[in-house]
C-alpha cells in the first residue's frame, strides 16, 4: 500500500472525515469574543492536567515529605519553578475564566431551551473546578494551607444537622491530619479530574449536538 492509500483506508474504517465534519466543521452563527471563554476554560483545564501530571512526579503526598517537596520542585528540579508557577496561576485563571464563561451564558440567556442540561453540567463543572482549587490548596502542607483548610472544612462543618458528618468525611477524623492530606490528594488527582473529564464530555457533546446559540437580537 503506498502512502496515498493509507488515509482513505483508515477513513473508510474509522469514519475520520465524518468525525472531523461533526466536531470541527460545524456551522456557527456570527458570534463575538465572549463565546471563546468555554474553549479558553477547556484549554486551561488541559494545561492544569499536563502541569499537574508533571508536578506529581516530584510531589510526595505524605505529611513528613509534602512540605519539603515544594522547595525541591522550585529550586532543584529543572524548570520546576515554571511548571509549578503555571499550575498555581493557571488554577486561579481557570476559576475566573469558567466563572466569566458562566456569566456570558447567563446574560445571553443561552441556558434556556434546549440547553438546560448544558447549563446543569456547567454548574457541576464550576463546583468541581472550585473543588480542585480547595483540595489543591492543602497540598503544599505549609501553615497557610493547613489553616486555610482548617477554616474551610469548619465552614463546611457548620451545615445544620449533617455538618459534623461532612467535617469528618472531609478531614478523615475530628482534626486535620495526614489522613486529610491523603484524602485531599486523592480527590485532587483522581476524583475531581475524572468527574471533570466526564462532565466536559457531556457538555461538549451537547454543544456539538445542539449547536451554539446566537447573540440575542442577531441572526434571528
Ligand atoms: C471546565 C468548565 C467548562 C468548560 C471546559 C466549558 C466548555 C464550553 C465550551 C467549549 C462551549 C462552547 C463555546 C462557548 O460557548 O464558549 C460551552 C458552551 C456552554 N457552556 Fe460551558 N464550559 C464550562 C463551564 C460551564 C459553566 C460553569 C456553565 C454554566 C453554569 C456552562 C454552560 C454552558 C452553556 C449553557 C453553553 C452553551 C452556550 C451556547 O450555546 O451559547 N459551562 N462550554
Amino acid at each position: 500500500m503506498n502512502k496515498g492509500n493509507v488515509f482513505p483506508w483508515l477513513d473508510e474504517r474509522l469514519g475520520l472525515t465524518t468525525i472531523y465534519k461533526t466536531v470541527l466543521d460545524r456551522k456557527v452563527p456570527k458570534v463575538n469574543w465572549w463565546f471563546t471563554l468555554g474553549s479558553a476554560s477547556l484549554f486551561l483545564f488541559m494545561m492544569q492536567a499536563i502541569t499537574g501530571i508533571m508536578l506529581a512526579v516530584y510531589y510526595v503526598p505524605s505529611p513528613d515529605k509534602a512540605y519539603d517537596s515544594i522547595p525541591y520542585i522550585m529550586n532543584d528540579v529543572s524548570y520546576g519553578w515554571l511548571i509549578r508557577g503555571i499550575h498555581h496561576w493557571g488554577a486561579t485563571l481557570m476559576v475566573i475564566t469558567v466563572f466569566i464563561h458562566m456569566l456570558r451564558v447567563f446574560f445571553y440567556a443561552a441556558y434556556k431551551y434546549p440547553r438546560e442540561i448544558t447549563w446543569v453540567t456547567g454548574v457541576l463543572l464550576l463546583l468541581s473546578t472550585l473543588g480542585m482549587g480547595f483540595t489543591g490548596y492543602l497540598l503544599p502542607w505549609d501553615q497557610k494551607a493547613y489553616w486555610a483548610t482548617t477554616v474551610g472544612t469548619s465552614i463546611a462543618g457548620s451545615v445544620p444537622g449533617i455538618g459534623d458528618f461532612i467535617l469528618r468525611v472531609l478531614r478523615g477524623g475530628t482534626d486535620l491530619s495526614g489522613v486529610t492530606l491523603a484524602r485531599f490528594f486523592a480527590a485532587h488527582i483522581w476524583i475531581f479530574p475524572a468527574l471533570i473529564i466526564a462532565l466536559i464530555g457531556v457538555h461538549l457533546y451537547l454543544v456539538i449536538r445542539i449547536g451554539i446559540s446566537s447573540v440575542p437580537g442577531k441572526n434571528d
